[in-house]
């Protein structure tokens, strides 16, 4: 009971003001830092279908540890899974403290925010929103990863996003995802004034425009890499199911010749 007082009015029984919810807020600040710089490289490793197949597998047999292990050790990946998986989950639960626990509530909060008419009080009612679509969307995409680590690669990739649908999943995800990084990480620099300097109101202008500079690259790089996984999944449907060589490239090198 005392600690279901604290966690709803930050006051214990003694009447002091209790440190936990300050705690947690730090800690759904610092996972989501991780998680924000995560989905950077996640985007970046992924997209490095555009620079081609050869690349991308080179990529995806580097996070098997091919240079250890001969042929690569695809287990590595879901190791890496489950401890993204790990900070994704607590750093959910943490947020869905935040969320109205009641229509009514939620009624209040939207009035709140159309009153005072605060762009950022509307990205957080976005926030919530995107965060629950994640949880039930990224669950899918983590279980997956982790149970098929040795299906990630060029052709097995494509072969999801196009002949298991995933396409519709990683669209809704990417829109998601992208958005609420950008607006976590703002909010986050905001909140705790990481960047304040002599003129708070000027850094945040100048983050409000990072802000929309990383949505808007990680989308467009997003949107372009599904396009590409698309089309290699199109060409690819008459062999769906047959991985990625690197002599695949060989072979068409020597036939052109
Ligand atoms: C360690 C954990 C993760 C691994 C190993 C991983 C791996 C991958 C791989 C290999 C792809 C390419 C498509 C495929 O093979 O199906 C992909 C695509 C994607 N992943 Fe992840 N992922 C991870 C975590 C996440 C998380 C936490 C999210 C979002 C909350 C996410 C969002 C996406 C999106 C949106 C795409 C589509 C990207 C595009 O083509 O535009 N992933 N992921």
């Amino acid at each position: 009971m005392e600690n279901i007082i604290e966690a709803y009015t930050g006051l214990t029984t003694e009447g002091k003001k209790s440190r936990t919810p300050a705690r947690y807020d730090k800690l759904l600040t610092a996972t989501g830092v991780i998680l924000a710089l995560f989905m950077m490289g996640h985007m970046l490793f992924v997209s490095t279908i555009l620079l081609g197949k050869d690349v991308m597998y080179k990529v995806t047999k580097l996070f098997e540890l091919d240079f250890l292990f001969e042929g690569g050790l695809p287990v590595v990946v879901s190791v890496i899974v489950a401890i993204i998986s790990f900070i994704f989950i607590i750093h959910a639960l943490l947020g869905l403290r935040k969320f109205p626990t009641s229509y009514k509530t939620y009624i209040k909060v939207r009035e709140h925010s159309k009153i005072m008419k605060h762009p950022d009080t509307s990205m957080w009612m976005f926030q919530w929103i995107s965060g629950l679509i994640m949880v039930f969307a990224a669950s899918i995409h983590l279980y997956i990863m982790f149970t098929q680590p040795q299906n990630i690669g060029p052709y097995a990739s494509a072969d999801r996003v196009v002949g298991q649908h995933m396409w519709l999943l990683y669209a809704i995800l990417l829109i998601c995802v992208e958005i609420h990084g950008s607006v976590g990480l703002y909010r986050a620099a905001m909140k705790w004034g990481w960047f304040d300097g002599d003129n708070p109101k000027e850094t945040r202008k100048k983050l409000f425009n990072v802000k929309k500079a990383l949505s808007a690259f990680f989308l467009a790089l997003g949107v372009i890499t599904l396009l590409a996984y698309i089309k290699i999944g199109i060409d690819h449907s008459s062999m769906a199911g047959t991985k990625y060589s690197p002599k695949d490239n060989l072979t068409i090198e020597i036939s052109k010749n």
